[in-house]
C-alpha cells in the first residue's frame, strides 16, 4: 500500500516522536533528591522532617538538637559548608557526651556493606553521602 506522501511523512514524524518518548523514558530516570531522601531517612528522627529539632527521638536524648535552619542566621547569612560537613561526619569530636552520630563511620560501614568485593573508594562515598546532605541543608535554611 502507497501512502500519499505528507501521510507518510507524518507517520515517520510520529514514529520518531514515539521512539524519542521511549528513549527519554529510558535515559532519564525520575531525579533523586539523595540529600532530601538521606536526611528524611537517617536525620529527621532527632532532627524533625523540617530540621528544626523536633523528631520523635528527641525525648531521649540528653539535648535537644539545635534548629538546623538556623545555621546561616547565625553565621552571618553565610551556610557554614566547613563546620555543617565537620558536625555531620563526626571528625574530632571522638570524645563521650555526644548525641549525634558520627555519620563518616556509618556511612563507610554501609559502603563496605555495598560494594562487597567490588573495590570502591571509602572516602568518596562519605563524602558525596554528607555534602548531598550538606546541600540539602543549605536549601532549607530561613532567608
Ligand atoms: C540520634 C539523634 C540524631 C540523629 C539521628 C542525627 N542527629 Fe544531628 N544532632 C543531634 C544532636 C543531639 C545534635 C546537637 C549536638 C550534639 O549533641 O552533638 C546534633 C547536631 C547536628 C548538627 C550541628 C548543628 C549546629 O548547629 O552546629 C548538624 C549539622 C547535624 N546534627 C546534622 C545531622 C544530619 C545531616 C543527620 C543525618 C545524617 C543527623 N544530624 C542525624 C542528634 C542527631
Amino acid at each position: 500500500m502507497l501512502l500519499p506522501t505528507t501521510a507518510r511523512r507524518a507517520t515517520t514524524l510520529l514514529l520518531f516522536a514515539t521512539l524519542a518518548q521511549v528513549a527519554a523514558a529510558q535515559t532519564a530516570p525520575a531525579r533523586v533528591d539523595l540529600g532530601k531522601r538521606e536526611f528524611d531517612n537517617n536525620c529527621a528522627a532527632c532532627h524533625g522532617r523540617d530540621a528544626r529539632g523536633n523528631g520523635p527521638f528527641v525525648e531521649f536524648l540528653r539535648r535537644g538538637p539545635a534548629d538546623l535552619t538556623q545555621m546561616s542566621r547565625r553565621n552571618g547569612g553565610v551556610f557554614p559548608l566547613a563546620q555543617v560537613f565537620e558536625a555531620i561526619e563526626g571528625a574530632g569530636s571522638g570524645h563521650g557526651g555526644r548525641d549525634m552520630p558520627i555519620w563518616g563511620t556509618e556511612y563507610s560501614v554501609r559502603a563496605a556493606e555495598y560494594y562487597m568485593d567490588t573495590p570502591y573508594d571509602s572516602a568518596a562515598y562519605v563524602r558525596a553521602r554528607i555534602l548531598a546532605l550538606a546541600e540539602y541543608l543549605n536549601r532549607l535554611q530561613a532567608r
